[in-house]
């Protein structure tokens, strides 16, 4: 039931967002504009410190940011920008999740940044089990979209390894619970259509996607790396 109102409010994330992406890639449209409650102002990361924080995180997210429960997110290799990002949203209560506002309403700036920098710095968790065959159907989609459909290669924007970009603010998206992988691609898909190109890419993907599509790219990421098909194409 936790969905809906996440996707609801995915809208006001993805839009501050992308001003913040457009407005550091202007340079010259100067700082943020005042009120925007996603800016963050800190000095340069400092993982160390961030490493520190991670004691009250590490019930739920694991060691490193490996998570072992399947309805809560690792955190380990997930590219800074992303992070920073969600703790934000969080704190600024635009992303639902009553425990994870209330844990972001305790972070200054500078924890949040350090935090990012510290699970950007972990490698990811290792995969989760998955059918074989179906994560096969899964890699061929994630490699090749669906042309005929319109739908953009997932390998386009989250890489060949699945690690995303920290600089396009893309996530890593490898060895997510399949659990969780397929919730947020589902809201995704659930979304409006804003029939803009960049904070709604995800929308714009996975609209034209079936579930079956939708369970078989789930099947992949979460287990990617792991079968053998994987390992003979490396
Ligand atoms: C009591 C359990 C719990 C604790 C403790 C906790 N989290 Fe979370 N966290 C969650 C859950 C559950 C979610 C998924 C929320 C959702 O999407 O509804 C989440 C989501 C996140 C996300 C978003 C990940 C993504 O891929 O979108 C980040 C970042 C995060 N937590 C960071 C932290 C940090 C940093 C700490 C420690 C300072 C922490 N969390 C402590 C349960 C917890
Ligand atoms: C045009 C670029 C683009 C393409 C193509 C794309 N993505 Fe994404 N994806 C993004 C961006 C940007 C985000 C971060 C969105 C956000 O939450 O702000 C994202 C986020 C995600 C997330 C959420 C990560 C998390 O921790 O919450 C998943 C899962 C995902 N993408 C899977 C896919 C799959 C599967 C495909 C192919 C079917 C795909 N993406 C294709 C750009 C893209």
């Amino acid at each position: 039931m936790r969905r809906m109102p996440r996707a609801a409010l995915w809208l006001p994330v993805l839009t501050l967002s992308a001003l913040a992406v457009g407005l550091t890639t202007a340079q010259s449209q100067g700082a943020a504009p005042s009120g925007d409650p996603l800016a963050i102002k800190a000095g340069p990361p400092d993982a160390l410190h961030g490493e520190a924080l991670t004691g009250s995180c590490q019930g739920c997210h694991g060691p490193m940011g490996h998570s072992q429960q399947e309805d809560k997110p690792s955190l380990g290799g997930q590219v800074p920008s992303y992070t920073t990002l969600q703790l934000a949203a969080f704190r600024a209560k635009l992303r639902p999740s009553p425990v994870m506002q209330a844990i972001a309403a305790q972070l200054t700036d500078q924890d949040i940044v350090d935090l990012a920098a510290y699970y950007g710095q972990q490698t990811p968790r290792g995969p989760w089990e998955a059918n074989p065959a179906l994560s096969a159907k899964g890699q061929q989609f994630y490699n090749m979209g669906a042309v005929e459909r319109n739908v953009t290669a997932c390998v386009v924007c989250h890489g060949v390894d699945g690690r995303g970009n920290n600089e396009l603010h893309i996530a890593s998206i490898t060895h997510q619970s399949p659990k969780y992988t397929l919730e947020v691609l589902h809201e995704f898909k659930s979304v409006p259509d804003y029939h803009i190109a960049y904070p709604n890419a995800m929308h714009i993907v996975t609209a034209q996607m079936t579930e079956d599509e939708l369970s078989a790219v789930t099947a992949y990421l979460s287990s990617m790396g792991s079968s053998d098909m994987d390992k003979a194409s490396k």
